[in-house]
């Protein structure tokens, strides 16, 4: 009878629960390379994250979407909601292109106050402000076939209506002329624009979304220049007692380990003028796959967090991941924090807390010294979340080894190493031997970070997913994203140290339910 119930319990939990299946009788969302904890379109091509809004309970997040293909190409915005930043509902492509271009990366805003005009006082729009691209123009060998147009929203972006007057923000003849990012600015009651316009950003200002005034460039010569500057965004954040604002810049080539990658400023800015303080590059990310990444707008302020998402790729080998009929998927959300460190300001991120509902049962382990190699778990299966700290003043440790961290790999010889560099003070990926590399051999290598600071204590809080492993380490100070496609599914998760001991003082690993398949995974584990 017992047996029978859980039996009959175990299908109605699978009917319940949000499995779809597509007409080959398939479990959707559960490819060998399907992140099991990120946001990934169900089919097709999806590069930048785009505008980004807290709206009525809701977190929106819009895409590059191109539905015809896993290759980059025509660009709309496809669209996704969740109420908890970690679970994604798939919905309806928001923006399709039209006469005036394809839909590039852009922002979205809540109007309360209506000053567009596009909703009503009682009922006010929501308004994405993009790019258009225009290829025909751009096949004629002009310059100016980017320009800026709005569309609004006035049943919580269920559906949108393009802008009758577009383009609002009209190309003054410069070729890169995108991807703009629109805040209100308290302090001067307006609306701003960062926008990326070739080797800087460029402010306008805007009492109505709709006319727009340019103001500054801030840029040229500052900050690091090997590729075309993308996705900009400016937002106030405080540390301490001060308030500082922090622009993001992508690149599009150039990072600190090659290709796209997204470097930060921190600086003034009185609605007019942005200065940055320090001339180092500072970078969102070190690992190879975190680009374009910008923050929600309009989180409410009790809220009080800066939410940040990237899209976990790199442009050098985009359009060729082995992942299947969907390419491309976004980072985990992360919460930013600006900190002091050494008289310098400088960004934190960390998963958001509300990954933290996905936790299966905890497991501990034992602090130890390691040596040579030690495995953490058995069964291995993705996603985990580990954390781990390692004690690099323990006198227990005769003698310290010269790189350490984990090691994920099977049975085809094929491994991915995360871990610290002790030699050199780095943090490093290595995924030399992981498996697939693209046809430039850019994505097969090893990947660094520097280490920040001194503490004693060197942690690493990571998010490994099928497809993915995302490193918090130094408590968020340093950060790197990378993807990885083995042949076969890594199943082997062991604690590696080389050339001498590490002493692990501290290490837990959580098993992370699917955000698409829980009940299934429940069920799973429930065996
Ligand atoms: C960044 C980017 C943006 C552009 C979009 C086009 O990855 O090149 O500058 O708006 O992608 O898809």
């Amino acid at each position: 009878m017992k047996i029978f119930l859980v039996i009959l319990c175990g299908i109605l939990l699978f009917s319940c629960v949000s499995v779809t299946k597509d007409t080959n009788g398939i479990v959707l969302n559960d490819e060998p390379y399907r992140p099991q904890v990120h946001f990934s379109p169900d089919s097709m091509w999806m590069n930048d994250p785009n505008g980004m809004v807290y709206y009525d309970g809701e977190y929106h997040l819009f895409y590059q979407y191109y539905p015809d293909s896993t290759i980059w190409g025509p660009m709309h915005w496809g669209h996704a909601k969740s109420t908890d930043l970690i679970h994604w509902e798939r919905m309806p492509i928001a923006l399709f292109p039209d006469s005036l271009g394809w839909i590039f990366s852009g922002s979205t805003v809540a109007d309360e106050n209506n000053t567009s005009g596009l909703g009503t006082k009682e009922n006010p729009p929501l308004v994405a402000i993009y790019t258009y691209h225009n290829r025909p123009l751009e096949d004629t060998g002009v310059n100016n076939f980017e320009y800026q147009g709005i569309a609004y929203s006035t049943d919580k972006g269920r559906s949108w209506t393009k802008y009758e007057y577009n383009p609002v923000l009209p190309n003054p003849g410069i070729r890169d002329f995108r991807d703009p990012k629109v805040f209100w600015h308290m302090e001067s009651n307006r609306w701003m624009m960062i926008l990326a316009v070739q080797d800087h950003v460029s402010i306008y200002s805007s009492p109505n979304l709709i006319d727009w005034t340019f103001e500054s460039n801030f840029g040229e010569g500052t900050g690091a220049h090997n590729g075309v500057w993308e996705c900009p965004d400016l937002f106030p954040m405080e540390t301490g007692d001060t308030t500082k604002w922090v622009m993001l810049v992508s690149i599009g080539s150039g990072g600190p380990n090659g290709g796209s990658a997204t470097q930060y400023f921190v600086g003034d800015f009185d609605g007019h003028t942005f200065i940055s303080e320090g001339t180092k590059t500072k970078w969102v990310d070190y690992g190879k796959d975190n680009y374009a990444g910008v923050t929600w707008s309009n989180v409410p302020t009790e809220d009080r967090r800066r939410l940040f998402i990237g899209w976990l790729n790199n442009w050098q080998y985009a359009n060729e991941i082995p992942t299947g009929k969907w390419r491309g998927a976004m980072t985990v959300a992360r919460e930013l924090e600006l900190v002091e460190v050494y008289n310098d300001f400088l960004l934190v991120s960390r998963p958001v807390e509300e990954l933290q509902s996905l936790r299966g049962k905890e497991q501990q382990l034992k602090p130890e010294t390691v040596s040579g190699e030690l495995e953490i778990k058995k069964s291995l299966e993705f996603p985990i979340e580990v954390s781990l700290h390692f004690d690099t003043k323990n006198s227990s440790a005769v003698n310290f080894a010269e790189r350490f961290g984990i090691i994920l790999s099977n049975a085809n010889d094929q491994k991915l190493l995360i871990g610290y560099d002790n030699l050199n003070k780095l943090f490093f990926i290595d995924r030399t031997e992981a498996g697939w590399d693209s046809s430039n051999n850019e994505f097969a290598g090893k990947h660094f970070a520097p280490y920040i600071n001194n503490d004693p204590i060197l942690d690493m809080h990571l998010i490994i997913d099928r497809s993915s492993v995302e490193l918090f380490a130094k408590g968020g100070l340093v950060v790197m994203t990378e993807q990885f496609f083995p042949t076969e599914s890594f199943n082997s998760i062991k604690l590696f140290s080389e050339h001498g001991e590490i002493p692990l003082s501290e290490g837990t690993l959580w098993p992370l339910s699917s955000i698409w398949n829980e009940g299934i995974r429940k069920l799973k584990h429930k065996k």
